[in-house]
């Protein structure tokens, strides 16, 4: 009797749950395919600027093969901070104008990091910023009916040039701080990109840096772990801070949750010894094949492709939903 009277109560709170179930999973299909229009819409109506920002980065990596490792991984960034950037244009509000520089600012906004170093970066893409505006002189192009103003120009360089403040390049700056960001638009474009980087896509960048590795596998031997537990760790310690350093509050609130899914994938990773079993895999195979440059940028990207399906299964394990997930990779 007690038991049927369960059957009874689960099966009552089944129905009540189900539909609100299936309820959740229109929502989220919904808003991907909300996603994937906003997207296309984007990629269509600023198509010269993605254009542009392709050739750049061709460009770029033809004057300096070394630099085409770095490209997935920007990649990978660039549409994350435009994704970031397009929901905070609506949470603040921006005016039409304003979104505009704000988009063309963010597609171009990491454009000079194939061609110079990192801390000089937003220079360089300032320089390529003009050298796009001189080739769209002619033909006056218009984003979303909205044409380039003066005004909408000059935003587009600020931002870009107010976008530098993350901890790591402070801290490689010797703690001298770059220019802050001022307006709406600056402050749109720096709060998207430090959203973009709370997750594991600097893991990607470090990897492939032979300095850090150097200094990573050193850590590991000291503290008796292992480098790629060392490189998470050194990332993480700037990922956790990013909350504190983000302008507005709805990007605060997506940094606070994005920090804590980054902390819980990390020590998942830990507790399982995903990263012992990587390296382990890593060097089998690497000793098979020959030493040469080449052979040192598949072991990264090898590396990179099993760090980043480990970080899907904790993701999945952990109840993390997809679209945060496509974020904290690499
Ligand atoms: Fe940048
Ligand atoms: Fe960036």
């Amino acid at each position: 009797m007690e038991q049927s009277q369960e059957t009874q109560k689960q099966g009552k709170e089944q129905k009540i749950i189900e539909p609100e179930k299936r309820k959740g999973a229109e929502v989220i299909d919904l808003d991907q395919k909300r996603q994937e229009m906003r997207e296309r819409k984007i990629q269509k109506e600023y198509a010269p600027i993605f254009e542009f920002r392709k050739k750049i980065y061709a460009r770029d990596i033809a004057q300096n093969q070394a630099r085409e490792v770095m490209l997935s991984n920007l990649e990978t960034h660039n549409k994350i901070v435009l994704d970031d950037a397009i929901n905070l244009i609506e949470s603040e509000k921006l005016s039409p104008e304003d979104r505009v520089a704000t988009i063309i600012a963010i597609i171009m906004h990491d454009s000079g990091k194939l061609s110079s170093d990192i801390l000089s970066h937003h220079e360089k893409g300032i320089e390529y910023v003009d050298e796009m505006f001189g080739k769209m002189e002619k033909t006056e192009p218009e984003f979303e009916g909205i044409r380039l103003t003066d005004e909408i120009r000059q935003k587009i360089i600020w931002a870009i040039e107010r976008h530098m403040n993350h901890p790591y390049l402070v801290g490689r700056n010797g703690g001298e701080k770059f220019p802050e960001p001022e307006n709406s638009v600056d402050k749109v474009v720096f709060d998207a990109d430090m959203l973009a980087n709370i997750g594991f896509k600097n893991i990607g960048f470090r990897l492939a840096s032979e300095d850090y590795l150097r200094e990573d596998k050193q850590k590991a031997i000291e503290s008796r772990t292992n480098s790629i537990e060392e490189t998470f760790k050194n990332v993480m310690q700037d990922v956790v801070k990013l909350d504190g350093i983000v302008l507005s509050f709805s990007a605060k609130k997506v940094a606070k949750e994005r920090i804590e899914d980054a902390k819980r994938i990390f020590d998942y990773l830990k507790e399982n010894k995903i990263f012992k079993n990587i390296l382990e895999k890593v060097s089998n195979i690497s000793e098979k094949l020959e030493k040469d440059r080449k052979m040192e940028d598949s072991s990264v990207i090898l590396t990179k492709n099993l760090l980043n399906e480990e970080i899907s299964k904790a993701g999945m394990a952990l109840g993390i939903d997809d679209k945060t997930l496509d974020k904290l990779k690499m």
